[in-house]
């Protein structure tokens, strides 16, 4: 009895300890992670005096809750609140050295909000800084990883962004890893979104994307997004131009992130917004907005809630697209998707990005063998933003499109 006993526990250690050697398999984020998180809006606003409803703090994420679900983003799939930098003390708990969310602007702790969170039916995020501090200046995980990541789980939360600041590069080799294996210690689930390798770019270093692969379900491959076109662009085409040594890494529970959503605030034109939207389902990027879901225009409100250009977005395959040609300022993305034929074709969908400003929409023709698209038996296209069915199309025929200025057309080509 005694002997059985001992043989089974010492399969149940072997088993924890096999499942701790092969590092982040926590079977989250099959699909790229949706969600709301407050930074590229909200910043470090932190005085509630003056800015009562924009400040980081328990009322900013409350009501980002309710909005998620009241205005219609809980139903079409964005699920996570995620509280971004600015939201801790300065100083640890003296006695406890555990972190502690600002007194003034948290003031019921964080379970309480995780509680709000968890009872509309979303999950809960929270970010920290896997160096001595968060990029804002608060403190950071790196001499508490044990301690913090098990604060994080008894605080109920669902997804952590651990950013890079004031840390080296060579600790983060073994530091983020670390920092996932004491997650997942605790034994609940948290989505593990990693900013390492955009401080490995920034240092011009390439990223290990097996490592990354292995132990982070996102990460954060660049430079952050801010709120106009030109800083769009520039992230669009950092992943066009490095596409061949980074999309082949993007999949189910890992999934490179080119940053949040600017819709819904000052810097990009209905167009523009499109355009965001379609690139983004294009690589199989997090759907994660940040503006004041109680002043999104109800025609940006579309876009973002627009369920095909959405279902692009979390295609099950998981494959990120590529940019394949360039035709007279005119890009041509596409992503293969579902419904895969019987004979193993691929469904397409294709963005048509304009870099032209010359005013008038442009109207351009491809065969749809330009496109790289060659199934024998054509396709069934269907115009995702117009949402309208154009018909079949053999390899060999014409697709026409017209494109607005910093425009994008997108469609969805069904194999036959
Ligand atoms: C870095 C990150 C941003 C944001 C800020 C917060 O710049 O890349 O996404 O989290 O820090 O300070």
């Amino acid at each position: 009895m005694y002997g059985t006993r001992r043989i089974f526990l010492g399969g149940l250690c072997l088993l924890l300890l096999l499942q701790v050697a092969v590092g982040l398999d926590n079977g989250l984020a099959l699909k790229p992670p949706m969600g709301w998180m407050s930074w590229e809006r909200f910043r470090c606003i932190t005085d509630c005096k003056l800015y009562p409803d924009e400040c980081i703090s328990e009322n900013l994420f409350r009501r980002h809750a309710d909005l998620l679900v009241s205005e219609g983003y809980a139903d079409v799939g964005y699920e996570y609140v995620i509280i971004d930098d600015c939201w801790l003390e300065k100083d640890r708990d003296n006695r406890t050295q555990k972190l502690v969310p600002d007194r003034k602007r948290f003031p019921n702790g964080l379970n309480t909000l995780a509680d709000h969170i968890h009872d509309k039916g979303l999950k809960f995020g929270l970010y920290q800084d896997f160096g001595t501090n968060t990029c804002a200046g608060y403190p950071g995980v790196i001499k508490h990883m044990q301690l913090d990541a098990q604060t994080f789980a008894d605080w109920d939360v669902d997804y952590v962004k651990l950013d890079g600041c004031y840390a080296n590069l060579t600790d983060m080799v073994e530091g983020y890893p670390e920092f996932g294996r004491l997650l997942n210690e605790t034994g609940r689930p948290m989505v593990y979104s990693c900013s390492w390798p955009a401080y490995q770019e920034d240092a011009g270093e390439i990223p290990d994307y097996e490592s990354l692969k292995k132990h982070c379900n996102l990460w954060r491959n660049w430079d952050d997004i801010e709120d106009s076109l030109e800083s769009l662009m520039q992230i669009i085409d950092y992943f066009g131009k490095n596409q061949d040594r980074i999309q082949p890494h993007g999949g189910p529970g890992h999934w490179n992130d080119p940053d949040m959503l600017l819709l819904g605030n000052y810097g990009l034109s209905y167009d523009q917004s499109k355009l965001q939207m379609a690139i983004w389902a294009i690589m199989a990027a997090p759907l994660i907005m940040s503006n004041d879901l109680a002043a999104v225009r109800p025609e940006i409100k579309a876009i973002l809630q627009n369920r095909a250009v959405i279902a692009v977005d979390q295609d099950e395959l998981g494959i990120q697209g590529r940019r394949i040609l360039t035709r007279n300022l005119i890009e041509v993305w596409q992503r293969p998707i579902t419904p895969v034929t019987k004979s193993g074709q691929h469904s397409y969908a294709v963005a048509f990005v304009s870099r032209r400003d010359d005013g008038a929409p442009y109207r351009i023709p491809f065969t749809v063998k330009d496109l790289g698209l060659n199934n024998p038996n054509g396709y069934q296209v269907q115009d995702l933003y117009a949402n309208r069915k154009l018909g079949v199309y053999q390899t060999d025929a014409q697709f026409f499109t017209r494109v607005n200025p910093n425009g994008v057309t997108f469609y969805k080509f069904t194999a036959l």
